[in-house]
């Protein structure tokens, strides 16, 4: 998302809670003369988009087959044990491959820069869909829930949005994340301040728990880092916050750490005790998948909790950055977002 714009940010989120309003048709009844008019985009029709996965994924993988189904198109997984890449074959050369087959390439790696090489060679449009340093449509889909949400943070707006309206405004948030500094982490570092948001972040101290340099770098040069505090003490970090988020403290490819960071995120829990000094109709948000000792039952599965319609809203948000970014690509090239 560092490499978007906050408009583009925001088109893309708008774009999403259209689409998912007219996927399914009792979020938002329709009048029969508009019925056939107000149908989801098909600019996927007759085109393939490379699900290029070298790592496991539920919410990721599935938003995205089902999505390309909405969109008239067709999405093909390949994963790590499919194709030739990394056995037989470079990255460049399965970029150019597959470019020439496919409309968009939507790929889940390892380290970033495989990421970046295959953006580099491919003649289509490269998503990332989790690199060791952001996970982008993780954070679309966490700003529409709070979007969709609005009116749990401002007494002014009273209801959720009617159907058939345009998302509300969120009023500033302070939104706090305790836990390791991960790819989900990142991604709202580079977008909620701006947003207009506040965040406030714990991380325990050792270096390896810290924001990576190159991460940094990019909120710097976006100016976001006015309005980020960061400090390694959870409870401070949560004061007065609007929003808790947190993610796994054993991220995919760190399992033989695990003894190690249990014993190092020890007090990093989200728990009500927790956040006691949180604005106190606090909500909560996580990526999943989750385990126990981030956040406990009583957070995650109680009223604070949005997790589960931010799972679902991970498919429109994905099929909105699909519409805009491979569908439409060929006909509006860069210009798509403006
Ligand atoms: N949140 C998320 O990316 O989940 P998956 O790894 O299951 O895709
Ligand atoms: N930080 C986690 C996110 C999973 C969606 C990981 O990289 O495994």
């Amino acid at each position: 998302l560092a490499d978007l714009t906050a408009p583009q940010i925001l088109r893309i989120v708008n774009h999403a809670h259209y689409l998912k309003q007219v996927s399914v048709p009792w979020l938002a009844p329709q009048s029969k003369k508009s019925a056939r008019l107000r149908m989801p985009s098909q600019s996927l029709f007759n085109k393939s988009i490379a699900l290029l996965f070298a790592k496991r994924s539920t919410r990721t993988r599935v938003s995205a087959e089902t999505a390309a189904v909405l969109l008239g198109g067709r999405a093909l997984f390949l994963g790590r044990e499919d194709i030739q890449l990394g056995v037989n074959e470079t990255p460049r050369d399965t970029a150019r491959v597959i470019g020439g087959m496919c409309q968009g390439i939507f790929a889940r790696v390892g380290a970033h820069e495989e990421i970046e090489e295959l953006a580099r060679y491919s003649p289509v449009p490269v998503l990332n869909a989790l690199s060791s340093l952001w996970h982008p449509t993780q954070t679309l889909a966490d700003v529409l829930t709070l979007h969709e949400h609005a009116h749990l943070f401002d007494t002014a707006l009273k209801t959720p949005p009617p159907a058939n309206k345009p998302l509300p405004q969120l009023r500033p948030l302070t939104i706090a994340y305790v836990g390791d500094s991960t790819n989900v982490l990142h991604d709202m570092l580079v977008t909620y301040p701006r947003l207009g948001h506040k965040m406030r972040v714990a991380s325990p101290e050792k270096p390896a728990y810290q924001c990576p340099q190159p991460v940094w770098d990019r909120v710097t040069q976006l100016g976001c880092d006015k309005d980020i505090w960061w400090g390694s003490d959870p409870k401070e970090a949560v004061k007065g916050a609007d929003v808790v988020v947190t993610d796994t403290w054993i991220s995919m490819g760190q399992e033989a750490e695990k003894a190690q960071r249990l014993q190092d995120f020890a007090g990093y829990q989200v728990t009500e005790a927790l956040c006691r000094d949180a604005n106190p109709d606090w909500k909560f948000l996580h990526c999943l998948p989750r385990k126990q000792e981030e956040v406990d039952d009583q957070v995650f599965y109680g009223p604070r909790s949005l997790v589960f319609p931010e799972s679902d809203n991970r498919k429109w948000t994905i099929m909105a950055a699909f519409d805009l970014l491979f569908g439409k690509w060929d006909l509006a090239g860069e210009k798509t977002l403006k």
